[in-house]
């Protein structure tokens, strides 16, 4: 295929699925072979999905596909024995889907505040929350596709502590952190294929652990408890329709974002002193690009109200309150028909 240069950084700002063109045949290739499978669930594309999103987080045992992210979360709270009464702490600077997943099951959800230079869980607060609150489950969400910065002190925590941590990595595809993936630092990540995310499948999610027995407990959930019936489950399946295209979104993950660094590498550095920082080491999937200083086009925050001020907790989270209203997101929008990146920054 030839790919021309970028005409313009504002191309990048319209909004496109990242689903490449060049796989659209293959992708039709793979739905035909499901027509002439008959077998449009429970089939061969799931497992060829799940494995291959495994094989992109080495030490996790696996991964098993959802309908959706709470499919993955609530499987994963279920496992780590997570019930009425129970605490979950939960980062306020998140989508309402996190602390709602552990309120689906009766828990009490106690909010950590964020740091403002990532926008994820303060390992101080999470300390603290964690000393006081005394929580049965937790989890660390990495905000706008890059890795929280206290994960791995969070995770060891978690360890020492006997405390079951889900990583909610809704917006983190294809993020690493010296070659780590997300989902592997706690005991569960969890990924939402939903469609405006760095790749979708329209619907969809993904659970992956370092777990065996986390694995078989989800698969279980996601099909009403099948074979046995010991594990209480209800209807989480991806379609082997869904699970296709999920193959195929694996397949191109890691071209769309060196693709998506290598633009905001050659247009929005440049003119965007005041952008989210990483550190040595880590490559964002850049769901969002993040700056800290107002701009006239933006797609707004990745969240304007914190979780604790939707459900009106009594909690003094100062961070997370400056962050509702101190940064904004410069679109960015994998669009491969405007230039190779690779090659405009060579
Ligand atoms: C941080 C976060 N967690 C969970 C979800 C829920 O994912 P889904 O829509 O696939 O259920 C989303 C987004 O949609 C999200 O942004």
């Amino acid at each position: 295929m030839n790919l021309s240069p970028l005409s313009s950084p504002t191309d990048l700002g319209r909004f496109a699925i990242g689903f490449d063109p060049r796989d659209r045949s293959r992708l039709h290739q793979l739905w035909d072979e499901v027509i002439d499978s008959n077998r449009w669930a429970e089939g061969d594309l799931t497992k060829r999905f799940e494995d291959a999103w495994a094989a992109k987080h080495p030490g996790a045992a696996g991964a098993v596909a959802t309908g959706s992210w709470s499919g993955g979360a609530v499987a994963a709270l279920k496992h780590a024995g997570v019930g009425p009464g129970d605490v979950v702490l939960c980062p306020s600077n998140t989508f309402m889907a996190t602390p709602l997943a552990a309120l689906h099951l009766g828990a009490k959800v106690e909010f950590v505040d964020c740091n403002r230079e990532d926008l994820c869980v303060s390992f101080a607060d999470f300390e603290q929350k964690l000393a006081q609150h005394k929580p049965k489950a937790a989890f660390v969400v990495h905000i706008g596709g890059h890795i929280a910065f206290d994960i791995q002190r969070i995770a060891d925590l978690c360890r020492a502590q006997g405390v079951f941590l889900i990583e909610d990595c809704a917006h983190a595809h294809g993020a690493t952190w010296n070659g780590q993936a997300p989902g592997t630092w706690g005991d569960a990540g969890v990924y939402s294929f939903y469609a405006t995310k760095t790749v979708s499948t329209g619907e969809g999610g993904i659970l992956v652990s370092r777990h065996p027995e986390l694995l078989e407990f989800a698969r279980a959930f996601r099909n009403y408890g099948k074979p046995d019936h010991e594990v209480e489950g209800l209807n989480f399946r991806m379609s082997e329709f869904t699970s296709a295209i999920g193959l195929v979104q694996t397949e191109r993950l890691d071209e769309l974002v060196a693709w998506k660094n290598a633009a905001a590498r050659e247009h929005l550095d440049p003119v965007h002193a005041g952008r989210l920082q990483l550190p040595d080491g880590m490559v964002s999937g850049l769901y969002k690009y993040i700056v800290f200083d107002p701009i006239e086009k933006s797609t707004g925050k990745v969240y304007d109200q914190p979780c604790h001020r939707i459900l009106r907790h009594q909690v003094d989270l100062p961070n997370s309150d400056w962050v509702a209203t101190g940064h904004w997101c410069v679109p960015i929008y994998y669009r491969p028909e405007l230039g190779n990146q690779e090659e405009v920054t060579a």
